[in-house]
């Protein structure tokens, strides 16, 4: 499994914590207080409660169900049923390397995560969900006009002076996480009318894959 995007810097503030799925591993994505960001199995060590249900207490983040405390290391610094207690330090959540680079956050299962050189040029527009694979999704996004336009085909969509580029991930069960990045400085009726787009595009590949079933 390569690295793969989970979801938008901006759409995780400080003490945020996320849901998120890649390649059918179950995530909680999380930020501290100082602004460390961490990726971890969503499952707590005590008794699998999803710690995404869990909420950030300065550098750590607390499971709902027991209240155990996580630093940023998955060590579980405190639990309050035993507020003396030392927690022994076997007790750590189920790490996974996670990096941010272009305003994307990035996370990797099996390594170190390392995000892709992308072309310059672009910045995070949104992220959205298509029930297709990542190659039909790629396939049918060039089929869809933007503003009456038809794209080139490639890894970058190119509407005219207007740029797409999508960051596929699957999510394990024949879906697909959209992350669309678009060209710079758009105005906010651009901006709208690409996630208009976007929404065409799901509903385009969503309809391909219906006709095709
Ligand atoms: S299940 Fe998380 S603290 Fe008990």
């Amino acid at each position: 499994m390569s690295t793969l995007p989970v979801g938008l810097s901006r759409d995780l503030s400080a003490k945020r914590v996320m849901r998120a799925t890649v390649g059918g591993q179950d995530l909680v994505v999380w930020r501290a207080t100082n602004g460390e960001i961490s990726a971890w199995d969503n499952r707590c060590p005590h008794r699998g409660m999803a710690l995404s249900h869990g909420f950030v207490r300065g550098n750590t983040l607390a499971c709902l169900y027991h209240g155990w405390h996580y630093n940023g290391a998955g060590t579980c610094t405190y639990i309050p049923a035993h507020p003396d207690l030392d927690p022994p330090a076997t007790i750590r959540t189920n790490r996974f390397s996670v990096v941010e680079q272009d305003g994307v956050i990035w996370v990797r299962t099996d390594g170190e995560a390392q995000a892709p050189d992308l072309p310059g040029g672009l910045e995070p527009l949104r992220v959205f969900i298509v029930a297709a694979s990542a190659d039909q999704v790629q396939c049918g996004a060039a089929q869809v006009p933007y503003e009456g336009q038809m794209a080139d085909a490639g890894a970058v969509l190119h509407f005219g002076a207007v740029s797409v580029m999508l960051l596929l991930s699957p999510l394990g069960d024949g879906r697909t996480q959209v992350t669309t990045l678009a060209s710079a400085g758009l105005t906010v009726a651009q901006r709208s009318a690409l996630s208009r787009w976007c929404e065409a595009t799901r509903r385009h590949v969503e309809a391909q894959q219906e006709e095709a079933a």
